[in-house]
């Protein structure tokens, strides 16, 4: 028996991915460098299943039938490396290789220019769920080689989440278009955790909710347009009570959040493409403010502020957040979906939005109700500058912009931070803006450099002699 795929790395992530593919009917074949794992996996859940374990590479790629496919869930970055240098050569042209990985999308560039000398297919594969979702059907946005991805495409679109509008899974572009998109992915994801967490500080500390009186705000938000898989957890994440103390389990724990950096290289490669993704950025600094724990704690005694009690109707002040929330989640989407247009025409990957809005409908961490109708936007119009110029968004601006700004004026006015939300507002009052302030910039930047600019009533380039002007 050979098998139909091969998956190199027995994580959590690589064993859960194997079990579902097994179970959509396809052999797997096992392999773990530390051979522990391949062994507790076929003794433990994966026993009766049709898994081939393999201990070595060798035995791994000669499981496999022709031509061979191997998925890799191994750690990005020099794992990830390590293991091809091993895997490459023992493949012949014409065998397709899957990094399943959150690889940089320039590590995916360099690898697949390599497998390509060798003749080898390869495609870097965002794979977004987390454990759950690897097990049950995750989103799957594979980028690289075309051929590869149709020897592949029956395997994955069945391992996939089965979205309202199809399997979460295409061929998303050429080169590293799979794992960019993951990336913008999870820069979203920033954001929209980071709006949540306000919506928590501005309930616990400005209004002084109970968290399971959250948890039923929030799911209240999660019943309609909003509803999605960080809503839903957010709830259930204030419902759960410590069984040690009974407490709500959130109250316990520390107020420092980690990341792994694929927030960071999102905004990094906005920087790079000159695209506009600030609240994506505001939510990937505010992570990195949250991790100075010892110095806030001494810096509270002495900066003072305001008390961050809201002294407002309850009703009134979440109704408002609501529209404020709405709108800052849709200014994520917005400026992902913007810096995936803007990448697409910079790098080739000749994207279709519509199709990435359909891949994050089900299966991954930010999907959500609101992918459909931003998946019509796209649709109608592919090159729509920004979501918030289509239907339904342009309505909900006109609707809630009201609100956001009274939430962002009401939290700075508590002293309680509002980054994503502020961002928000302010990106969208600059891009509503027919005339920003940046001709006083162009005339710093002509004074102090001789940068030169342009002028609003006649053509040209221009420069003054601020020096030695009367
Ligand atoms: C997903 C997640 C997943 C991982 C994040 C966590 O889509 O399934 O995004 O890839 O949980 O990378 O990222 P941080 O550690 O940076 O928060």
């Amino acid at each position: 028996m050979n098998a139909d795929i091969g998956v190199v790395g027995m994580a959590v992530m690589g064993q859960n991915l194997a079990l579902n593919m097994e179970r959509k009917g396809f052999v797997v074949a096992v392999y773990n460098r530390t051979r522990k794992r391949t062994e507790d996996l076929v003794a433990g859940r994966g026993k009766g299943r049709r898994f081939i374990p393999c201990y070595d590479l060798e035995a791994f790629v000669s499981s496999l039938a022709r031509p061979r496919k191997v998925l890799l869930m191994v750690k990005a970055g020099q794992a990830t490396d390590a293991v091809l240098k091993e895997l490459f050569p023992l493949l012949e042209p014409g065998d397709v290789v899957m990094d399943g990985g959150n690889s940089h999308f320039l590590d995916t560039e360099r690898r697949l220019a390599e497998a390509e000398r060798r003749g080898l297919l390869y495609l870097g594969v965002g794979i977004s769920g987390g454990e759950h979702g690897a097990l049950h059907g995750p989103a799957i946005m594979p980028g690289g080689h075309r051929e590869g991805y149709a020897i592949v495409e029956d395997i994955l679109a069945k391992t996939a989440a089965q979205g309202p509008q199809g399997s979460c899974c295409a061929f998303l572009g050429p080169g590293s278009a799979g794992h960019y998109v993951k990336m913008v992915h999870n820069g979203i994801e920033y954001a929209i955790m980071q709006a949540l967490a306000e919506c928590y500080d501005l309930m616990k500390r400005g209004l002084s909710m109970a968290p399971r009186e959250m948890a039923d705000v929030f799911a209240t938000w999660n019943g309609g347009e909003l509803s999605g898989y960080l809503l839903e957890i957010t709830e259930r994440i204030l419902r759960h009570v410590d069984p040690d103390t009974g407490r709500p389990l959130v109250e316990l724990i520390r107020d420092t959040a980690q990341q792994k950096g694929t927030g960071k290289w999102s905004t990094q490669a906005a920087l790079d493409e000159g695209t506009c993704a600030p609240t994506i950025a505001a939510a990937v600094f505010a992570r990195t403010v949250s991790a100075l724990k010892e110095e806030r704690r001494a810096a509270a005694g002495v900066l003072p502020g305001p008390s961050p009690e809201i002294r407002e109707e309850r009703g009134g002040v979440l109704e408002e957040l609501f529209g404020a929330l709405y709108l800052t989640i849709v200014a994520a989407y917005a400026q992902g979906f913007r810096q995936l247009g803007d990448a697409s025409r910079e790098r080739g990957y000749d994207l279709s939005l519509a199709e990435v809005a359909r891949v994050w409908m089900d299966g991954c961490i930010i999907r959500s109700r609101l992918l459909v109708p931003m998946r019509t936007a796209f649709m109608e119009n592919p090159d729509l500058p920004l979501l918030f110029l289509a239907l339904p968004f342009a309505s909900r601006w006109r609707e809630h912009h009201g609100a956001l700004r009274a939430t962002v004026m009401r939290a700075h006015r508590v002293g309680i931070p509002v980054p994503a939300m502020g961002s928000a507002l302010d990106f969208l009052d600059a891009y509503r803006t027919e005339r920003l302030p940046a001709n006083l910039i162009q005339a710093h930047r002509d004074f102090f450099g001789a940068h030169t600019y342009e002028r609003v009533d006649r053509p040209g380039v221009f420069h003054t002699d601020w020096e030695s002007a009367p």
